[in-house]
């Protein structure tokens, strides 16, 4: 217990606060994107929602209810959809990078309510 509140102190909210201010960052640069800061945004943001969702599982006595854990997943494959058609599209579409805002604050929705 002790651990995971740790993990999530020192490891997930610092991966997570990073993942959005390298998200802001690739936006703010703009296309063609810089392949290092794409890659690092495009793990770090895996690795840290895979991570956190493992700490919550450990963190509660009960487990994470299925609605939540779906949202959860269905975010990051949104997350992970647009962000990938972000990258391959010459001019993506504005709405591409509204949803995959959207769907950041509903990943931390659902943590929040997790
Ligand atoms: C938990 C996972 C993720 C979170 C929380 C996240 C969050 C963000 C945020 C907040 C932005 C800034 C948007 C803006 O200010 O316009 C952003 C931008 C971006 N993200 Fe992510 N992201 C995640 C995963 C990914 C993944 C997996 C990819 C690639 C496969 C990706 C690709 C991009 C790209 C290309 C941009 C720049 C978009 C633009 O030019 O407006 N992201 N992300």
């Amino acid at each position: 217990m002790q651990n995971t509140i740790k993990w999530l102190n020192y490891i997930i909210i610092p991966g997570f606060l990073s993942t959005i201010g390298t998200g802001i960052w690739l936006a703010f640069s703009g296309k063609p994107y810089a392949i290092a800061l794409f890659t690092i945004h495009k793990i770090l943001g895996i690795a840290t929602a895979a991570l956190l969702l493992f700490a919550l599982q450990k963190l509660h006595s009960a487990p994470v209810t299925p609605i939540l854990m779906l949202i959860f997943i269905i975010a990051a494959i949104v997350l992970v959809g647009t962000g990938a058609a972000m990258s391959i599209l010459k001019m993506p579409p504005l709405i591409l990078r509204s949803i995959h805002i959207s769907a950041t604050i509903v990943m931390l929705l659902s943590v929040a309510h997790m």
